[in-house]
């Protein structure tokens, strides 16, 4: 019922002719179109982005935004520059946001409500660092993320949006959550969706798991029941990778 969600968050990699190659090879590819695909490049490779995958059924987005529509905020990109280019995602609240940029979950509560206000789905990061995770503190960590980010978000919006459960200390370590870790974590993730909104609800929203996603454990991952896709980062900068990943199934 949960269409699978592959997306890859490129992070601070490629420049606009390296992308322009990257995108190119990954139109190339034959993508099982059971499976939504996604890229999230960086914002000065979002119009390359919009141009080359326009006609796929590749969809792309922005990594971060800010939740104005213009005016003076140096260096941010808005919304509606997203929605000028044809933007399906933006990920919203990704821990390298939060821990290296100083983002607060009242500021990620602000870009959610503004990417709905905007028609752009939100792919919502949360996760618990390695400290948290050792004092057994990943669920409180990651309930008192999801709830204040979700804060003022109508149900009708909430089921469209996607939801990545990224424990930090997987991120680009090349140590992921175990399959079961991840699948008891998404699980949690949906019944706090369930208690904040209804089952029904929660039911629809698509949970990703993102922390060292690669061809060679995304089967295992995606097997899970409340696991619906993978947020990647290193694995998503190859062709061949990305389309490993999305063709999981095949
Ligand atoms: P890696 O796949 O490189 O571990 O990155 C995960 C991630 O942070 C995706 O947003």
């Amino acid at each position: 019922m949960r269409k699978p969600v592959i997306v890859g968050n490129w992070k601070m990699n490629k420049t606009p002719s390296q992308a322009k190659e990257l995108l190119n090879a990954i139109k190339e590819k034959e993508l099982d179109s059971e499976v939504e695909a996604g890229v999230c490049v960086p914002a000065i490779d979002l119009t390359l982005a919009s141009e080359i995958l326009e006609g796929t059924n590749i969809k792309f987005g922005g990594q971060n935004m800010y939740f104005e529509e213009e005016g003076a905020f140096t260096g941010e990109i808005s919304p509606l520059m997203l929605n000028d280019i044809k933007a399906n995602y933006v990920i919203l609240g990704h821990s390298e946001r939060r821990d290296i940029f100083g983002e607060c979950d009242k500021l990620i509560n602000k870009k959610v409500l503004s990417a709905f206000a905007h028609d752009l789905t939100p792919i919502l990061c949360c996760g618990e660092s390695l400290e948290e995770r050792e004092a057994n503190k990943q669920e409180e960590k990651v309930k008192s993320q999801i709830t204040a980010d979700l804060k003022d978000v109508s149900e009708d919006l909430v089921e469209k949006m996607i939801i990545a459960y990224e424990p930090i200390w997987a991120i680009g370590t090349g140590k992921t959550a175990s399959a079961d870790d991840a699948e008891a974590m998404c699980a949690y993730i949906r019944n706090l969706v369930a208690d904040l909104y209804t089952k029904e609800t929660a039911e629809k929203v698509r949970i990703q798991y993102g922390g060292s996603v690669k061809p060679a454990n995304v089967k295992e991952l995606m097997a899970k029941e409340n696991i619906d896709g993978a947020l990647v980062g290193g694995a998503s900068l190859k062709a061949d990778d990305f389309a490993a990943l999305v063709n999981h199934r095949k």
